[in-house]
């Protein structure tokens, strides 16, 4: 499975990558000033110093924000416009109010977006449901609010509208986030998408439904919506990706004979003349519902808007496939023309035709871009005969194929590398578990970019003592399934009995190091036994546990009791995650219902907020077997640094668990938003921290992380954006980061699934899938990196995620060539020095949480 990962790695570098709205969310220059002043114009301003220009969040300039002339009235529109210069693909939207060193108080809680291509004909966006309204832009006059578009809005120009329900003065910072649109469409048109209403099935709406052009006499016209939206489709057009919508959401369908020409015919229309190498259309090809990807398809060519279609259209036929129901791209090369609008008909194979996703591809590889003299309009009518049959120079053909070739060869060495395993521990009269022992030589080449895995013919050791957590390969589908993960129980305890071969890996240090180096290896009661392995639901991740059975963690089965529901009073979604969603609710009564004691922070008569985490309704039963078992851990875990279950609703659907809610966000968002204190020459009063806080922080952390490991803990996911403070700078660590939005960077996604927190893993995390409190120590190795960097900037942040990947391979093989994170700015150099201890190669030599907490202590001042 491990190598399974690096094939997907193989091929993701060499897919043509279509626009993904959880990578493309780079901010587009209103905080750094690469939109300048005159791009930022406003419907009026109250003075000179509250221009449009002042609208930059985070900066301080002028009166601190852009603020409209007079009080907004409910009937008011005042605008603030930015001209992004390019088509943009627009995925996240932040807003501030005007703070102004202290002095400013005003803000919108809401707004509206309206957008343009050029500047004149504007469009209201609207929400996948239809709502034009924002809500909650910001409730006060600093924190930033950050929040995702869905749908994307793509355009060059954008308003930004404030709205009200009182008149009030209300002053506004923005940040736009998203990725330039390379693809240059600005229009498509097409047959209204239709009902599939067959007997025994839901109803799937396969309408466009955020089409925002025209919609007339069935065809839609002149507008963008879900089939640039971002969004692909899954194999079953019946599930969604989106939540609360309806079967079908995700796909665009029509059925043939109602529209009586046995084709669909789309207009597509670009920004500028360019020279098109292929299209690749996203379609579904559930064939036995009647579903398929088309048969064929005929573009033809306009060279302006106002022109014929050129007579020679390029054709393109499909190798139809009934046999394999997956979604898929059909890449429909284009022969290299020059166009600035296309029509393709697309012929239908059944009786059911669906697209969720279509992009274009132009100009040469890596600048798509045209220059201006190959978008001068030309007449190059007399392109070769573009008979698709015989043309397939797409470009990625030759290298699909080598992909291919080397996959089908990998497989072959896999499953010869299975077998020899298995040869190997059965002559050993072991249990036939392992292929990769610590000698696994691993070499990633980067100039072919494939990478082979050998093992040399070695007995694997017998180790001294079996490794006492379980290792989950990444990619395994186990891991990204509860279910799986229990089938594995009664074969791990199984494992866990042998030894060698179905124990783990061996550490050959471990019988030389000291007690003190020893400690996260030397738990000897839990080496016998079982390990419960469980994925947080909710979308959070992994605990490796001791078993329910060990003795000294036994108190019988926690119970935490249980709160009325009607008394937990929603006020806003945190996040979302697979099986559930994160709300801050007020809780009722809660230090009532939970008597003396309870571990609430200071109210101060305020009421009292709390997290819950909530399991959809309609999640499967394993999921909520699983959401159970994880209540019954955390309902275990008592420590003044780890966020705490207060209480729980299991008594009815849906599930819920309680937990405290940290007002001052998570350490990351803190952390950003703040400068060092001792930054003399920063003029702008933006609230400071110091070099004792971000110690104070630190201690705070390596004492809930070591709390952890004494229990046996492996968190999975430490990183300052699951370390969660209150006012007074207490820090608590969670585990919600996964479940939110704003964070999907920091993951690494293996086709839209698995997430990954790469860039804080140790590298056996990433390479051999073993996670351990020794990871974890790496991890906050990486969390120590982010605090005194003020999390400005996120680990090795000029590495794309492959090379981040490559640089694990150079820890593997350890021959000076890793590239280490540099020591930020503030850091004392002892404290630098601690923090390269953490990404020791050697698990053994790295610190345990216990020494970096004595390490870290002393620093403090009381
Ligand atoms: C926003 O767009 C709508 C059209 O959808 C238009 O009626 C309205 O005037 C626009 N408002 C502004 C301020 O551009
Ligand atoms: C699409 O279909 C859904 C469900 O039938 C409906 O609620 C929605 O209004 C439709 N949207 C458009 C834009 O036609
Ligand atoms: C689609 O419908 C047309 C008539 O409208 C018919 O000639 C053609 O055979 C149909 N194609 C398929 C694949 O059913
Ligand atoms: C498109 O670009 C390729 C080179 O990238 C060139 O060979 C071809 O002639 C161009 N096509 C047209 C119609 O200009």
């Amino acid at each position: 499975p491990t190598m399974l990962f690096y094939l997907l790695l193989v091929f993701q570098a060499n897919a043509n990558a279509q626009i993904d709205p959880a990578h493309c969310r780079y901010p587009l220059g209103m905080e750094d000033g690469r939109i300048q002043d005159h791009a930022i114009t406003a419907s009026s301003q109250w003075y000179e110093t509250t221009g449009p220009q002042y609208a930059r969040l985070n900066r301080e300039e002028g009166d601190g924000a852009w603020c409209p002339a007079g009080l907004l009235q409910p009937s008011d529109t005042q605008y603030l416009q930015v001209d992004l210069g390019q088509l943009t693909f627009l995925t996240v939207v932040g807003t501030q109010g005007r703070y102004a060193r202290n002095s400013g108080k005003e803000f919108a809680r809401m707004y509206r977006l309206n957008y343009s291509h050029d500047g004149q004909l504007w469009r209201s966006w609207k929400n996948r449901l239809g709502n034009k309204e924002r809500e909650v832009a910001n409730d006060n006059a600093y924190v930033s609010v950050i929040k995702d578009l869905h749908p994307p809005i793509i355009s060059r120009y954008v308003r930004l509208i404030p709205v009200t329900k009182m008149p009030t003065t209300v002053c506004m910072r923005l940040e736009l986030y998203g990725c330039p649109w390379h693809d240059g469409l600005t229009s498509y048109s097409s047959p209204e998408g239709q009902l599939m209403m067959p007997p025994g099935y839901p109803i799937a709406s396969l309408n466009d439904s955020t089409y925002d052009g025209a919609h007339e006499r069935r065809k839609l016209s002149g507008g963008l919506g879900q089939l640039t939206d971002g969004v692909i489709g899954q194999d079953d057009f019946l599930v969604t990706r989106q939540y609360h919508v309806w079967p079908g959401y995700d796909y665009v369908g029509w059925r043939n004979g109602s529209l009586g020409s046995g084709y669909v015919e789309m207009e597509f229309v670009f920004d500028k003349q360019r020279n098109f190498t292929s299209m690749k259309v996203h379609s579904n090809n559930m064939f036995y519902r009647g579903v398929k990807i088309f048969s064929s398809v005929s573009c033809s060519f306009k060279p302006r808007l106002i022109a014929t279609w050129e007579a020679e259209p390029v054709e393109f036929r499909t190798v139809l496939d009934d046999r394999n129901p997956s979604a898929r791209y059909v890449t429909v090369p284009l022969g290299r023309r020059n166009a600035k609008a296309l029509r393709c008909r697309f012929h239908f194979a059944d009786v059911w035709m669906m697209f969720s996703e279509i992009s274009f591809q132009s100009g040469r590889r890596g600048s798509r871009e045209i220059s201006t003299e190959s978008s001068m309009p030309t007449t190059h009518k007399t392109v070769t005969n573009p008979s698709a049959k015989d043309q397939p120079d797409d470009g990625n053909t030759p290298i699909l194929i080598g992909c291919l070739v080397t996959i089908i060869l990998l497989l072959v060495v896999i499953i010869f590398l299975i077998l020899w395993c298995q040869y190997v521990c059965k002559v050993l009269e072991k249990a036939p578990r392992r292929i990769l022992e610590e000698e696994v030589t691993v070499r990633l080449s980067s100039s072919s970019d494939t990478i082979i895995l050998q093992t040399p013919p070695v007995p694997p050791r017998v180790s001294q003592m079996d490794h006492p957590y379980e290792r989950v390969f990444l990619l395994d589908p186990q891991y990204q399934d509860p279910a799986g993960l229990r089938n594995k129980l009664p074969e791990l305890s199984r494992s866990a009995e042998t030894s060698a071969c179905g124990g783990g890996y061996a550490e050959p240090d471990v019988t030389q190091c000291t007690p003190h180096q020893c400690f996260q290896s030397s738990v000897p009661h839990y080496a016998e036994t079982d390990i419960v392995s469980l994925q947080g639901v909710t979308g959070s991740n992994m605990y490796a546990v001791p078993a329910l059975t060990v003795d000294s963690l036994t108190r019988k089965d926690i119970s935490v009791a249980e709160f009325p529901r009607h008394r937990l009073l929603f006020r806003e979604k945190l996040g979302e995650g697979q099986f559930g969603e994160v709300h801050l609710c007020e809780a009722e009564g809660l230090p009532e219902f939970l008597g003396e004691g309870a571990p609430l922070p200071d109210r101060d008569g305020r009421p009292v907020l709390v997290a819950v985490k909530q399991l959809r309704a309609d999640a499967t039963n394993n999921a909520r077997n699983d959401f159970l078992k994880e209540i019954k851990i955390m309902s275990r875990l008592n420590d003044p640094n780890i966020i705490q279950l207060l209480c729980v609703c299991v008594s009815s659907d849906p599930l819920c668990m309680v937990t405290e809610y940290m007002d001052n966000g998570d350490l990351n968002m803190f952390l950003s938003q703040r400068e060092m204190e001792s930054t003399l020459t920063h003029a702008n009063n933006i609230p400071a921290v110091s070099l004792s806080d971000l110690l104070h922080m630190s201690v705070q952390i390596s004492s809930g992380m070591r709390y952890l490991a004494s229990l046996n803990f492996v968190h999975r996911d430490l990183a300052t954006r699951n370390c969660l403070l209150d006012r007074r700078l207490t820090i608590k660590i969670a585990d919600f980061g996964m479940s939110r939005n704003l964070y999907s960077s920091d993951y690494y996604r293996i086709q839209g699934r698995a997430v990954l927190p790469i860039r804080w893993m140790a590298w056996e995390s990433i390479l051999l899938g073993k996670f351990t409190t020794a990871s974890d120590v790496w991890a906050f190795g990486v969390t120590l990196w982010e605090i005194f960097t003020l999390c400005k900037e996120q680990p090795y942040s000029l590495l794309s995620d492959e090379q981040v990947i490559e640089n694990t391979g150079e820890f593997f093989r350890n021959q000076g060539r890793q590239i280490f994170l540099f020591a930020p700015l503030l850091c004392p150099p002892s404290l630098f020095e601690l923090m390269m201890r953490c990404w020791d190669r050697d698990i053994a030599d790295r610190p345990t949480f216990e020494g970096l907490y004595q390490a870290l202590r002393p620093h403090v001042v009381q």
